[in-house]
Parts: C-alpha cells; sequence; structure tokens
C-alpha cells in the first residue's frame, strides 16, 4: 500500500510520519518537496498536486497541511481559501481519479460556538472567522468531490514538538506572579499524538469498509477553559518538576473581550466523539492524560 502524506512537518504532519510508516510506503512532503519525475508538495501549486497524485498514485492520501495561523487569515483570506478550501478540493478530485482514500482535518472553528451542548457532525455550522470559512468550504468541496473520504474535525491541537500554549504558559509563569487567561471558551486540548493514532487506526478500517467515510469530530475526552487548561498545566509541572522555579501563584479568569483578536473565535468548541467511536471502535482518552504525557516528555 502506498500513502501520500502532504504537511509532514505540522504538528499532526510529524506524529502521522510516525503512525502512517507501518501502513506500507510512506511518501511524506512538506511545501518545498518536488518530485524528481515532477509534482510538488505545495498546496499553492494545484497543477503540482494534481501531478503528485497522479504519478505517485497512492492508495490514500493524507492532507495535514493548512492555513492554520487564525488571526493571520483574517488579513490574507485569499491565501487562507487557496490552502483551506481549494487545495483539499483538488486534491479530492486527484483522489477520486485514481481511487484514492483522501484523510483530512478540519476544525471546531466551523461552529459558531453558541450553547453549550457537543456539536455533533450534522449541527448546523456557522464559522466566525476567515479560517473557519475557509476550512468549512474545504470539506464541502472534499465532499463535493468524493466519497472516499475521512475528515477530522478537531480541536485546540498541540504537540510537543515547537511552540504550544503549555510552553507558553510555563514560560510566563516563570516569569510573572499572576497570569491571567481567558475562561469562557471551553473545549478540549487534543495531542498530535493521538490524532496520528486514530487516523492510521480509522484509514485501515475506511479501507476495508466504505462505511466508515465521512466527517468524524476527534478530539480527547473531557473538557476545559484555557484557564482550566493552563492551571492544569502548572499544577502538573509543580508535581512532575518541583524545584522548577514557578511564581505565579494565581492564573486569573477573564473572559474573552479582555484580549480582543483579529478572529473572533466559538466559545462552545465542545465537540460529541460518539460518532468516532462507535464507527471505529476506539476509545478517546482525557484530555489531562495527553497533556501530562506531554509536559513529562518537555520538562
Ligand atoms: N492547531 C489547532 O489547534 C487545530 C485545531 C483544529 C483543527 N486543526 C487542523 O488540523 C490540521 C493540522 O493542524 P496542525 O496543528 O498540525 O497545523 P500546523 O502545525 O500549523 O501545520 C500545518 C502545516 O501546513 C504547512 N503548510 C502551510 N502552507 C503550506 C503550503 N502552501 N503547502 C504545503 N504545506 C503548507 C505548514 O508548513 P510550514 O511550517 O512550512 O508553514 C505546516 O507544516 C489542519 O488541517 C488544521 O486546520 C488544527
Amino acid at each position: 500500500m502506498k500513502v501520500l502524506l502532504l504537511g509532514k512537518n505540522g504538528q499532526v504532519g510529524w506524529e502521522l510520519q510516525r503512525s502512517l510508516a507501518p501502513l506500507g510506503e510512506l511518501v511524506a512532503l512538506d511545501r518545498h518537496s518536488m518530485l524528481a519525475d515532477g509534482g510538488c508538495g505545495d498546496l499553492h501549486d494545484l497543477d503540482g498536486l494534481r501531478e503528485t497524485v497522479a504519478r505517485l498514485r497512492p492508495d490514500v492520501i493524507v492532507n495535514a497541511a493548512a492555513h492554520t495561523a487564525v488571526d493571520k487569515a483574517e488579513s490574507e483570506p485569499e491565501l487562507a481559501q487557496a490552502l483551506n478550501a481549494a487545495a483539499p478540493g483538488v486534491l479530492a478530485e486527484a483522489a477520486h481519479a485514481v481511487g484514492a482514500l483522501l484523510v483530512h482535518y478540519s476544525t471546531d472553528y466551523v461552529f459558531d460556538g453558541s450553547g453549550t451542548a457537543p456539536w455533533t457532525e450534522g449541527a448546523t455550522t456557522g464559522p466566525l472567522s476567515v479560517y473557519g470559512k475557509t476550512k468549512l468550504e474545504g470539506e464541502r468541496l472534499i465532499a463535493a468531490a468524493t466519497e472516499r473520504h475521512l475528515i477530522f474535525r478537531t480541536s485546540w491541537v498541540y504537540a510537543a514538538r515547537g511552540g504550544n500554549f503549555a510552553k507558553t504558559m510555563l514560560r510566563l509563569a516563570q516569569e510573572r506572579e499572576k497570569l491571567t487567561v481567558i475562561d469562557d471558551q471551553v473545549g478540549a486540548p487534543t495531542g498530535a499524538e493521538l490524532i496520528a493514532d486514530v487516523t492510521a487506526h480509522a484509514i485501515r478500517q475506511a479501507l476495508r469498509n466504505d462505511a466508515c467515510c465521512g466527517t468524524h469530530h476527534l478530539a480527547a475526552a473531557g473538557e476545559t477553559t484555557w484557564n482550566g487548561y493552563a492551571r492544569f498545566v502548572l499544577e502538573t509541572a509543580r508535581d512532575l518538576k518541583p524545584d522548577l522555579a514557578i511564581k505565579a501563584g494565581e492564573v486569573a479568569p477573564v473572559p474573552t473581550s479582555a484580549f480582543p483578536t483579529p478572529a473572533r473565535r466559538p466559545l462552545n468548541s465542545r465537540l460529541d466523539t460518539s460518532n468516532l467511536r462507535s464507527t471505529f471502535g476506539l476509545d478517546l482518552p482525557h484530555w489531562q492524560h495527553g497533556v501530562r504525557r506531554m509536559l513529562a516528555e518537555i520538562l
């Protein structure tokens, strides 16, 4: 089996390089990759993407690349549209042409964040930002081009590699007596490792059974706010590394309105994952489990 991975160096892409390797031959590309006989890994080069798929004829295409800079997307909507909508649409057409399964990632930001109930896959969408709108358009273009797709909507992604919210909190907590973190957005921090592992399991099942295809919500179990997340990071860091010089004695709660950003974010980012768990027979661990593991790795 041949698997084509795009966006190999992102948070999720990096972990997919590990989790997809046992499935077969893995061709992993980033935006700078050029194939010797034509084709590339740049989502901005639609002809290059078509050529890559036509030449490699993969059984599975996994797209982990995207325009993920949510605030920046507000001032560069054309680029966000090109990477988050046009490119996945072209990948879906190319996948359909060679009979490949397309795996893609989307976001809780396709919802407007109203209410308190977890969002199901069929719930009405209403993105508040350019990022959310373009990700939703990408979903729509994929579904129009091929039924053989898996779209995983996930939330609050972190990884040990590169910068992340937990590392920022740990740095600030060593510099300041008090942190101020918003407490009115609710969701589940979800590890890139978990997303990558679930993806590999799901691919195996979707290849055997087309009925598994479609959109699935994929997030760690439980819920918290960014404030609760920050407090958990500091408590766990104190536990794992008592000699760490954490000064911050308080993580004060504030509303989202206290930190205005170019992009509006949903307040309710809870994702109902029962569809994914029953379709694939998988369990999703509590968000604290993955965050604790990540902290144990970086501290
Ligand atoms: N991060 C989150 O909290 C979150 C939440 C919900 C859903 N998601 C979705 O989950 C997926 C994976 O996200 P992530 O957190 O792993 O994102 P990430 O770490 O920002 O990775 C995105 C990757 O896309 C690459 N990329 C950007 N422009 C490209 C282009 N023109 N051609 C090829 N590659 C390009 C980036 O490469 P460079 O490093 O070279 O720019 C980066 O490696 C995305 O679909 C995202 O929308 C993320």
